[in-house]
């Protein structure tokens, strides 16, 4: 039998009831059965400074083993100003470096979003696909993701409970593994 993907997923925001985090939630309620998700909190992650790049923190040590483990990635993103979150973005930033060590160097990468807006996210989702450009990660096309109106599919206690959407996150997931297949070399 084929080993199983391991998929490392982040992302969400930094409030407590996000949106985000529920479809993140969701998501590692519904992996397929050949793979394994798990997901690292990045509300640690201190700004990014260069001078200090070689010496990081342990936990962007640990981020970048994770990333580096892992078949795959799944990125949560909301929507701010009509691109990602700072905090998502430095986090990327902080594991892309330093320069020759980037650990998302040749990983397949999946994308999805929930805002209160009705683009759910789009903006934010292909501002995440140019940095994937530099960063070399190989960014799934379909389906695409994109929850509009989040606080009418996510309950009081964060759950996804529209079933349109639990069934795109599902579709997803089977997609990026097979997907992260395709790349996989053991
Ligand atoms: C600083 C900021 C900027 C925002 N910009 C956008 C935006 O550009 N597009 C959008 O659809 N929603 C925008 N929103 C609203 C978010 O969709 C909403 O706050 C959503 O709940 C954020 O995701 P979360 O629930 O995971 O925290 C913005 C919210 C904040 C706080």
């Amino acid at each position: 039998m084929a080993k199983k993907i391991s998929i490392l997923a982040f992302g969400g925001s930094l409030r407590k009831g996000s949106y985000n985090k529920a479809l993140l939630r969701a998501a590692l309620e519904m992996v397929p059965g050949d793979a394994q998700m798990e997901a690292f909190d990045i509300a640690a992650i201190p700004s990014f400074n260069q001078d200090l790049e070689k010496e990081q923190p342990q936990v962007v040590k640990d981020f970048k083993a994770k990333i580096k483990a892992a078949d795959a990635v799944l990125i949560v993103t909301p929507e701010y100003n009509y691109s990602i979150p700072g905090f998502l973005k430095n986090a990327i930033d902080s594991a892309s470096r330093p320069y020759g060590d980037n650990a998302f160097d040749g990983k397949p990468v999946a994308f999805m979003g929930a805002s209160i807006g009705m683009l759910g996210t789009a903006r934010a989702q292909y501002h995440l696909r140019q940095c994937c450009v530099w960063l070399n990660m190989y960014p799934m096309n379909q389906p695409e993701v994109m929850v509009p109106f989040a606080q009418e599919k996510v309950d009081e206690n964060g759950r996804v409970t529209d079933a349109k959407t639990r069934e795109k996150i599902k579709e997803l997931l089977e997609a990026l593994v097979v997907w992260a297949r395709k790349f996989k070399k053991d």
